[in-house]
């Protein structure tokens, strides 16, 4: 096969390394020092370089004619490689290395205690965050200072950005810069109090979590449902989120697309049935486990079992269910089970709304510790850049702090699963309101540093782009249902909460479809569940990819929009407040009256926009 052929890494992979390798590179040995369990483990020790197999020292010994030199080592009854296995290794390096999230050759796996743990904080200053307790405490043992503040402007940009999508206010930028401090708790629950604003935002990310989109596969022969007009109010709401879980899991009329999945046209295999499919996006979601890989047979990656994920399934299934292992029917029928039965169990005799209800009922148990977990570490990782647990969907995973992720998930509990009470500890904590200046090392060991600069979503920089240059699109009826959401069915849930009608407001990028522009900078198909966006490409890459029209004419009417502005200096700073949250520096200033005459032409100040909207500073929420 060519180099650049996918590469299956559970099923080509794996089997190869565990024949040839792991066993004296797997679990407990790592003979030579070099120890396969982790990709992190692999990349650290240095012996390929991803991409490029060809200078791979991995690869090298593979063949090598020096007896000393070649792996697996001669004479231990070990037969070398033969060349399709070696193919299949060149490609996995040529591929960078895929790894299948979660999965190790180590043979103890953490298993966290499901209930929930009490917490008990390290001594402070009164009235401290107790993240900050926990974190100081952190970087006590790991001998690291506590990273430096950001400054209110890089704070507030962030804080606007991560909890409604959009960026400050140019006055707000403007008053910050004129010296005035920022009350930052107030700041943080101003942003929290936009109900629209943080909705429209978290559209996203449920979206993406849900797999809810407004057109693609199945919608057009009905075999799919969006729960768009469920969700929205939902958030609007901030709907506590054990309501919030048990109206997905045992759904209402607009909520049930979730667990309806997608009914693929034609012939599935056994995986990709609707049940299988309930088993996989509910433990997923919910739980952060990986049953994609229990759906076919036991799981290698952790504890699960093909018995497990059918008796999720046979939760939903109408008829009976029977086990079907790798595609082949085993004879053993499936009995509607749960994954924890410590807390409790499915009655397989009741009928299926019945045993939905009870589905849910255990997965919001006040004790289902992994359901709160997964959930907090999912919005740490939204606003810190990285999970507590990484990764997200394997919640099999030791977190590198525990008392850290069990703190949030009291604080859930304790707050009434308010997950805006999360965010606002979150946000008002000092290593939130930290500087964003480390960047991650995936080859070393992962220690807890501080905060990740982010990249903004497609939604995120589209939805800034609009807000500095004020041109959104509308709705406008029947195109709008084309395009996106539903405006029908929201104006209702609009009106209900006093908001202006959907037909006459921005539309937010979260609500359109996914064009290549969107696509290109990171916005998933949503035909499976997606708990984190890509971070590989850069904005400027994915810009050049898409290369299309839809960003240069948003600039332009953009550009078109602002020539109405008086004066070039006036626009200069107006557009570096409203993008950067901040005044622009003398030099930058002079650049820019460059671009533009003194009264500038459409095309001056569309280049002017260009040269702001380029900027990493831009597209990087630091
Ligand atoms: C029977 C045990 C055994 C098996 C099986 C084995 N190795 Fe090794 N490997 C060793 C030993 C021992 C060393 C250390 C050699 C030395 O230091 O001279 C080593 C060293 C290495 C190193 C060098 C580490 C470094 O940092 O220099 C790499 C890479 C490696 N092995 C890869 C593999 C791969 C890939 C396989 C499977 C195709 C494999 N090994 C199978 C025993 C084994
Ligand atoms: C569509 C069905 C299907 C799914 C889904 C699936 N597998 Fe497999 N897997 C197979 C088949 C078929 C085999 C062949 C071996 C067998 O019959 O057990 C296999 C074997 C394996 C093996 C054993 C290799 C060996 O010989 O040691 C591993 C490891 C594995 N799968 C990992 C995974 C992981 C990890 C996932 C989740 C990403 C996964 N599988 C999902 C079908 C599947």
């Amino acid at each position: 096969m060519p180099l650049g052929a996918a590469v299956d890494f559970a099923h080509e992979v794996v089997p190869i390394l565990k024949k040839h390798c792991v066993e004296c590179h797997g679990g407990e040995k790592s003979k030579g020092g070099f120890s396969m369990n982790t990709r992190a483990l692999v990349l650290e020790a240095d012996v390929l370089e991803p991409g490029h197999p060809d200078v791979s020292l991995l690869i090298e010994q593979l063949t090598a004619e020096d007896p000393d030199e070649r792996m697996p080592p001669p004479g231990k009854k070990k037969a070398p490689l033969n060349t399709a296995e070696i193919d299949v290794l060149k490609r996995w390096i040529a591929a960078d290395v895929p790894w299948e999230e979660g999965f190790t050759f180590a043979k103890d796996r953490y298993e966290p205690p499901l209930k929930p743990r009490k917490v008990k904080l390290p001594a402070g200053p009164a009235g401290a965050n107790p993240i900050d307790l926990i974190v100081a405490e952190h970087f006590k043992g790991e001998k690291l200072d506590f990273p430096v503040p950001a400054d209110d402007s890089t704070f507030l940009r962030r804080a606007t950005i991560d909890l409604t999508g959009l960026p400050p206010s140019p006055g707000f930028a403007a008053k910050i810069s004129q010296g005035k401090p920022l009350n930052r708790d107030k700041a943080v629950d101003r942003l929290l109090a936009d109900k629209q604003g943080y909705a429209e935002h978290w559209m996203t990310f449920w979206n993406d979590l849900l797999r809810n989109d407004y057109g693609g596969t199945g919608f057009i022969t009905g075999g799919r449902k969006q729960v768009t007009s469920w969700l929205y109010p939902a958030l609007l709401n901030n709907k506590p989120f054990d309501e919030f879980v048990r109206e997905l899991v045992a759904p209402t009329k607009e909520s049930r697309g979730f667990i309806d999945g997608i009914t693929w046209r034609g012939e599935v295999n056994a995986s990709q049935t609707t049940q299988i499919q309930f088993s996989q996006n509910v433990s997923q979601v919910f739980l952060g486990i990986n049953m994609k890989c229990a759906s076919c047979h036991d799981s290698f990656i952790d504890r699960w079992t093909l018995r497990e994920a059918y008796g999720l399934a046979a939760i939903y299934s109408e008829t009976p269910l029977e086990l079907e292992r790798c595609d082949k029917p085993t004879g053993e029928m499936a009995k509607a089970s749960w994954l924890f039965p410590e807390l409790g169990q499915i009655d397989a005799s009741k009928p299926r709304d019945e045993r939905l209800k009870q589905l849910a009922d255990l997965m919001t148990h006040p004790e289902n510790g992994r359901m709160q977990r997964t959930i907090v570490n999912r919005l740490w990782a939204q606003m810190m850049g990285r999970g507590i647990v990484r990764p997200v969907d394997a919640m099999n995973t030791e977190p590198w702090s525990e008392d850290l992720l069990d703190l949030l998930a009291n604080h859930l509990v304790s707050s009434g699963y308010d997950l805006k009470a999360v965010l606002r500890l979150i946000a008002t904590s000092r290593i939130y309101q930290s500087r964003a200046d480390v960047r991650e090392d995936e080859s070393e060991a992962y220690v807890f540093r501080g905060p990740v600069r982010k990249r903004m979503t497609a939604e995120q920089f589209l939805d800034t782009i609009r807000a500095v240059t004020g041109v959104w699109p509308k709705a406008d009826g029947d195109a709008f249902k084309e395009k996106g959401a539903s405006g029908g069915q929201l104006n209702k849930v609009m009106k209900a909460h006093d908001l202006k009608k959907w037909d006459d407001r921005p539309i937010r990028t979260a609500f359109g479809k996914r064009d290549s522009l969107q696509a290109a900078l990171g916005r998933p198909n949503r035909d499976q569940v997606v708990t984190s966006r890509p971070d590989s490409v850069t904005t400027l890459e994915a810009i050049n990819l898409a290369n299309g029209p839809e960003l240069a004419g948003m600039i332009r009417a953009g550009a078109e929009k602002l020539g109405n502005a008086v004066d070039p200096k006036n626009l200069v700073q107006s557009v570096f407040r409203a993008s950067l949250s901040r005044e622009p520096a003398t030099e930058e200033m002079e650049i820019s009256l460059s671009l533009l005459s003194a009264k500038p032409s459409t095309e001056d100040i569309e280049d002017f926009l260009w040269s702001v909207f380029m900027l990493p500073e831009f597209h990087y929420i630091n």
